[in-house]
C-alpha cells in the first residue's frame, strides 16, 4: 500500500482528496495546522497537527510515515488579503513550501503534486485558457503560486523532484454524501455565499459588476466539482508513481457560467428566494476565466463526472443544509 502525505488535508479540497485517495486504497496522512482547516473534515486516514514551517516536525513525520508522495494543498488563498499583506503570502505559500521540499529531499521522497491556480495566468488574452498561455499574475497570491511552479521546475532539473502542477479554476460542490464540504471562514466563493443567502444566513448576495462584455453583463467563471479535482489528482499521482515526467495541467470544465446563471441555478436547486445586491466592478476581476483541460483529458484520460452546474450546486446545497442545520 502506498502512503500519501496530504499537506492542508483538513481544508476544503484536501479533505475531499483524502476521502478519494483513501477510497482508492492509499494510506493517507493529513498534515495541517488547522489555521483554516477543520479537524472534523479529516474522517479518513491519520491526522498530524503541524505547521509547514516546522522543519523538525516535518522531519519526524517523514521518518515515521515514509510517504511515497506528497500532495500540497496548504496555502493562504485570499486574493485581497494578499495585496494588503503580501509578506504573509510569500512566507506561507513560498517559504513554507521550501521547508516542505527540503524535508522531502532529506527523506528521499521525490513525487510532488502542487495546488496551483488559474490566477497564475493573470488577465487572459485567450479563452479557454490553455496551459501554454503566458503566466503573468496580477496579485501576490497568484505570484506566490507561480514562484512555487518555477521552484519546482528548478528542483526537478537539479534534484530530480518529479512534480505535477494542477492549475485549478473555481473549485465547488461537496461530497455527494455530504460528510464534508466547503467551509471557509471568511467565505469569499460565490456558490457558498449564494447558498448562505438561500438559508437566510445572509441577507443577500452581491453581484460585482453588471456591465461586463458578457451575454448577461456579469462575470463568467469555470466551476469544477471538488471530487473531479480529486480524481485528477489521483491520475497525476499514478502518472508520477509510474515514472511519468513533470507536467502542468489545467483543471476546469472548459465551460463558463455567469454570476447570474449561478444564482438562477441555486434558486432552482434550493427552491428558495435569493436576494441580490448590485455593486460596482472589483479591480482585477477579468470578465471571463475559463480553462481548457484538454491536456489532462488527452494525456491522463481524466473524465469529469460531476461537471453539470446543477449537480455542483446540488451537492453543495446538501452539505450546506446539513452544516446550517436548516430544514429544507
Ligand atoms: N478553492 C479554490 O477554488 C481554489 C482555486 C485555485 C487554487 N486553490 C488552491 O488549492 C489549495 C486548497 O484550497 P482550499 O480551498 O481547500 O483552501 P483551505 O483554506 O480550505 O485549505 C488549506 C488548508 O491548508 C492549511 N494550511 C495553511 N497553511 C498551512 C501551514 N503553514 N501549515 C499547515 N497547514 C496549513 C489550512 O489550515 C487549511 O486546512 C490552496 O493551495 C489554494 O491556493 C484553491
Amino acid at each position: 500500500m502506498k502512503t500519501l502525505l496530504i499537506a492542508g488535508g483538513a481544508g476544503y479540497i484536501g479533505s475531499h482528496m483524502n476521502r478519494v485517495a483513501s477510497d482508492a486504497g492509499y494510506r493517507t496522512v493529513v498534515y495541517d495546522n488547522l489555521v483554516y482547516g477543520h479537524r472534523h473534515a479529516v474522517q479518513w486516514g491519520e491526522f498530524v497537527l503541524g505547521d509547514l514551517e516546522d522543519a523538525r516536525q516535518l522531519e519526524s513525520v517523514f521518518k515515521h510515515y515514509r510517504p511515497d508522495a506528497v500532495m500540497h494543498f496548504a496555502a493562504y488563498a485570499y486574493v485581497g488579503e494578499s495585496v494588503t499583506d503580501p509578506g504573509k503570502y510569500y512566507r506561507n505559500n513560498v517559504a513554507a513550501t521550501l521547508t516542505l521540499l527540503q524535508a522531502m529531499r532529506d527523506a528521499g521522497c521525490g513525487v510532488f503534486i502542487f495546488s496551483s491556480t488559474c490566477a497564475t495566468y493573470g488577465v487572459p488574452t485567450e479563452v479557454p485558457i490553455p496551459e501554454n498561455h503566458p503566466q503573468d499574475p496580477i496579485n501576490p497570491y497568484g505570484r506566490s503560486k507561480l514562484m512555487v511552479e518555477r521552484i519546482l521546475a528548478d528542483y526537478d532539473a537539479a534534484y530530480g523532484l518529479r512534480n505535477v502542477c494542477l492549475r485549478y479554476f473555481n473549485a465547488a460542490g461537496a461530497d455527494p454524501e455530504a460528510r464534508i464540504g466547503e467551509e471557509h471562514d471568511p467565505e469569499t466563493h460565490l456558490i457558498p455565499l449564494v447558498l448562505d443567502a438561500a438559508l437566510g444566513r445572509r441577507k443577500d448576495v452581491a453581484i460585482f459588476g453588471t456591465d461586463y462584455d458578457t451575454p448577461d453583463g456579469t462575470c463568467i467563471r469555470d466551476y469544477i466539482h471538488v471530487d473531479d479535482l480529486a480524481s485528477a489528482h489521483l491520475l497525476a499521482l499514478e502518472h508520477l508513481l509510474d515514472g511519468g515526467r513533470s507536467r502542468a495541467f489545467n483543471l476546469g470544465n472548459g465551460q463558463g457560467h455567469s454570476v447570474k446563471e449561478v444564482i438562477d441555478c441555486a434558486r432552482r436547486v434550493t427552491g428558495r428566494t435569493i436576494a441580490v445586491r448590485h455593486e460596482g466592478r472589483r479591480p482585477g476581476d477579468p470578465p471571463m476565466l475559463v480553462g481548457s483541460s484538454r491536456r489532462i483529458v488527452d494525456e491522463l484520460g481524466w473524465k469529469p463526472r460531476l461537471a453539470d452546474l446543477e449537480t455542483i450546486v446540488g451537492t453543495a446545497w446538501k452539505w450546506h443544509q446539513k452544516k446550517g442545520g436548516a430544514s429544507s
